[in-house]
């Protein structure tokens, strides 16, 4: 099985869903770390009931030195063997070296439809420009922030009243399924893009 690492920075909701998807025995995948840059990370505990070895590396001691918080991650990382690397809500941008010391093998999930909306604040974004639909994409992590090529996409309506929080609310519950099936293929070798375009409630 491919050994998976999981970055994250906050409640891990995505991270839960996809070891919860790697608990299938017929799984090409199985956790091999989960890192937080944050102690006070929710999914730290949520990955430690869950059996899996967790890791902290905080970011703020080298502040303002990227390339120092890179070394204790790949240092951290590599006592992992990772085969791949799922960023899943890590708010740290990563630059192109530390990306190209592990091409191929790093995935994202981003809260908008690709190419719109890199970046922050992007359900608020979707409404201020009065978006019908909205969604979420989990793309190869390539040198620049947000881009490299689409994995999958998963859809959802912009429904009227909506706030930033609703839509967020509905694009999370979408980003749970799209998350662990764009893992399963990225791991079997499919890099055709593919689309959720329904969504039950
Ligand atoms: C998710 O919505 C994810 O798409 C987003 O952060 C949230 C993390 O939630 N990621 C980004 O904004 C990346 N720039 P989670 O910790 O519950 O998975």
């Amino acid at each position: 099985k491919a050994r998976v690492a999981i970055l994250i920075s906050g409640g891990g909701s995505n991270m839960s869903a996809l070891l919860d998807d790697m608990a299938d025995p017929d799984h090409p995948c199985e956790p091999a770390l989960v890192l937080s840059n944050r102690a006070d990370a929710g999914g730290l505990a949520k990955a430690a009931a869950r059996g899996v070895a967790t890791a902290v590396v905080d970011h703020r001691p080298h502040k303002g030195d990227r390339h120092a918080f890179e070394a204790e991650l790949n240092e951290a990382l590599a006592a992992a063997r990772p085969d791949l690397i799922c960023l899943a809500g890590f708010m740290r941008v990563l630059t192109p070296e530390f990306v190209a010391g592990h091409a191929g093998k790093m995935l994202n999930i981003h809260p908008s439809l690709l190419p719109l909306f890199p970046g922050l604040h992007t359900h608020a974004r979707a409404i201020e420009a009065g978006c019908a639909v909205h969604g979420c994409t989990v793309h190869e992590v390539t040198g620049e922030l947000d881009l490299g090529p689409i994995l999958g996409q998963a859809v959802v309506p912009v429904l009227p009243g909506d706030d930033a929080d609703a839509l967020a609310a509905r694009v999370l519950r979408q980003e749970h399924r799209l998350y662990p099936q764009a893992l399963r293929r990225f791991a079997v070798g499919k890099r055709e893009p593919f689309a959720i375009l329904d969504q039950p409630a």
